[in-house]
Formats: C-alpha cells, structure tokens, sequence
C-alpha cells in the first residue's frame, strides 16, 4: 500500500458523502419523475425486482415499498432460473426491475433480456448509465451517487434505497415529504461516528452475530449482516424478527450478540415481542430505532424524531456502516478491499 493511504479511507469518505449525494438526487428529480410517469402509464400489475448482493437489499426495499404502497404484488427475481434452466415465463403486465451499481453482472443484463422478450417492461437502475444492464433495458435510471472506490458499497446502496423511494412515490403521484429532511438526518447519524468508533470494541471478538428486524427495515438487517460479514469477515446471519422466533432464537444466549433495528412505526411495533424474547434468553442486544426501544435493550443509538418508517432504512443503515467499517480496522482488515473481493463482481 503506498505511503499515506490509510486503510478504509474511501469507504470512510464514501460514507460520510451520503448527506450530499441525497441532496444532489432530492434537488433534481427530473428524471425520476419522467421514469415514474412512463412506469405509471403502463399500469404493472405485477413488479419483479433483479439484484445481487447490497442491491438485492436495496430492490428488497423496493418490494416492501411496491407491497405497501402499491398494494401490487412484488417478487424477487431468481436469475438462475432463467439464465441456467432456461425457463421463459410470460411476463406481459410485468414491470422488471434489475438494481445494480455496477450495471455488468451477466445474470442481471441476461434477466432483463429475457424480461423483455418476454414482454415485461424493463428499467435498469444503476450507477453507470453507459453499462450493458442499463444498454439493455428499455428505460434506465441513473443513481448519481458518484464513483464508489470502496469494495464495501455504501452510498450506492442508499442511493438506490432514495432512488427507488422517489421513483415508486412518483408512480403513485405522492408528495416528497417524508425524505426532505434526509441530509439533516444523515449527517446527525454521522455525527454519532465516535461511539460507533466505541461500540466496535465491544465486538471486536465476536466471531458470530445475528442482526434482525422486520418490514421496511428487513432490509437494513440484510445489509447490516453483509457489511460485517465483507468488512469485518464475522458470521453475521440476518434474520426478520418473526423467522427468528421460528427457529433460530435457540442459538441466541449472551455470547452471540445481536444487533436490532426497531424504528417508530409498524415494522418497529413487530419488534417489540422479539425484543422480549431476546430478553429472556438474555441476549446482548445492541439497538438502532426509537428511544424506548433503545431504553430496553443493552445499548443502542436512537433515530432522529419524525423519520416516517418507509424512509427510515435509509438512515438506519448509516450506524451499521459505521460499525463494519471500525470494526474492520480493529480487527486489522482493510474494508476497501476486502479479501477475495472485487468491486465488480460477474455471476452467470
Ligand atoms: C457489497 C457489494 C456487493 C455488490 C454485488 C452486486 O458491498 O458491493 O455485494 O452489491 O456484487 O453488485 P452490483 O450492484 O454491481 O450488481
């Protein structure tokens, strides 16, 4: 590594810009808005969402969005299905979604070919509007989220989370309200960086954690268990608060760490009989959500007042990059560059 360059410094910088990236994409929605009026007027009947890896929890995010406020049925795509086994459903009346930063995983461009020959109505949301998925969907829409040097994708992730926010607010002509304050919040998360610096060397021997939610935050759950698991190379297991009750809670005891999201809303009100679950095992519970939740557990960050839930993931994740990325360094790993990883990665 030549002299100077610090490990985890893009994924530190990439971090700390995501402020400014929402900003950038909530001042100028043109081109959300034109996708969005395009996608409406073709009234789907059913959204199939296509993704790998941090974008799969961002088109998971989506399929919560879709479900909820669309009330449309919403899936998400298993490549292989049509790549591999050559299976060639009819999608007329379907809109497919592939999500991807990078734009060049051959499953995904492969997925939206087929989507679209079988009639669906394709849209490539991404980071590279000159990549062959967004080349061979009908319509793309461009994240803007700038170049991501880290390997660990951070603000491409809550790019897509926004992106995806607006576009599916639009379809159904809503109004913005919910994501204006997204920067201020942000960059209040961004302050608590120094006890995330702390919390770290709670975890700094944990060799297995298990991080759990439900609903809209299912996703940052995903994501938050990815992060650790690249950055910091911990078996982190992502479980929504309901399958944990169904199985996995007889592993929990006050040796493997869990880490919860319980934002305000209904996805957070779900929580709370996990919440006292976990409890009774009496498992270390770190939380990220409102107060009173945090108040019950062993310790935790609170959210800012007034987030509306359905916009909340794409604050809640901030703690938990944070976390990965000091965790990373404590436990001497470079979270730029990950062992064994590279930024593009090409499944078939
Ligand atoms: C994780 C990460 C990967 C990618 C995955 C999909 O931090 O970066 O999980 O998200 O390889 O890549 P794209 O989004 O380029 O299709």
């Amino acid at each position: 590594m030549p002299i100077g360059e610090k490990p985890g410094r893009h994924m530190a910088a990439e971090v700390n810009e995501q402020p400014a990236v929402w900003q950038r994409i909530l001042a100028d929605q043109r081109r959300i808005r034109e996708i969005a009026a395009r996608l409406a007027a073709r009234r789907p009947r059913f959204v199939l969402l296509a993704a790998r890896g941090t974008s799969d929890h961002a088109a998971l995010y989506a399929k919560y969005l879709v479900e909820i406020t669309h009330e449309l049925p919403a899936g998400l795509v298993s490549p292989s299905t049509l790549t591999s086994y050559g299976a060639r459903p009819r999608l007329d009346e379907v809109l497919l979604i592939a999500v991807s930063q990078s734009g060049h995983s051959p499953d995904l461009v492969r997925t939206i070919e087929i989507g679209r020959a079988q009639g669906a109505l394709t849209l490539a949301v991404t980071n590279n509007a000159a990549s062959p998925l967004a080349q061979a969907s009908e319509l793309n829409l461009d994240i803007r989220a700038g170049v991501e040097r880290a390997v660990a994708a951070t603000k491409s992730y809550t790019a897509q989370l926004l992106t995806l926010y607006l576009l599916l607010l639009h379809m159904r002509g809503g109004e913005g309200r919910a994501a204006e304050r997204m920067p201020e919040w942000g960059r209040q998360m961004l302050d608590q960086g120094g006890a995330l610096a702390r919390i770290a060397e709670r975890y700094r021997f944990a060799e297995r954690l298990v991080v759990t939610a439900r609903g809209y935050s299912y996703a940052t759950a995903r994501e938050a268990a990815l992060k650790l698991m690249e950055t910091s190379y911990i078996a982190a297991q992502a479980f929504s608060g309901a399958d944990l009750l169904h199985g996995p809670l007889a592993m929990i005891d006050p040796l493997v760490p869990v880490l919860a999201v319980i934002p305000e809303g209904v996805g957070g009100r779900a929580m709370l009989p996990v919440l006292a679950r976990l409890k009774e095992a009496r498992a270390d519970v770190f939380t990220i959500g409102n107060a009173s939740a945090v108040a019950s557990s062993s310790a935790g960050l609170v959210l800012p007042e007034g987030v509306a839930e359905e916009v909340s993931p794409i604050l809640e994740i901030l703690p938990f990059q944070m976390l990965a990325l000091h965790l990373a360094l404590a436990r001497g790993a470079d979270p730029d560059a990950p062992r064994r990883l590279s930024k593009v990665t090409e499944t078939l």
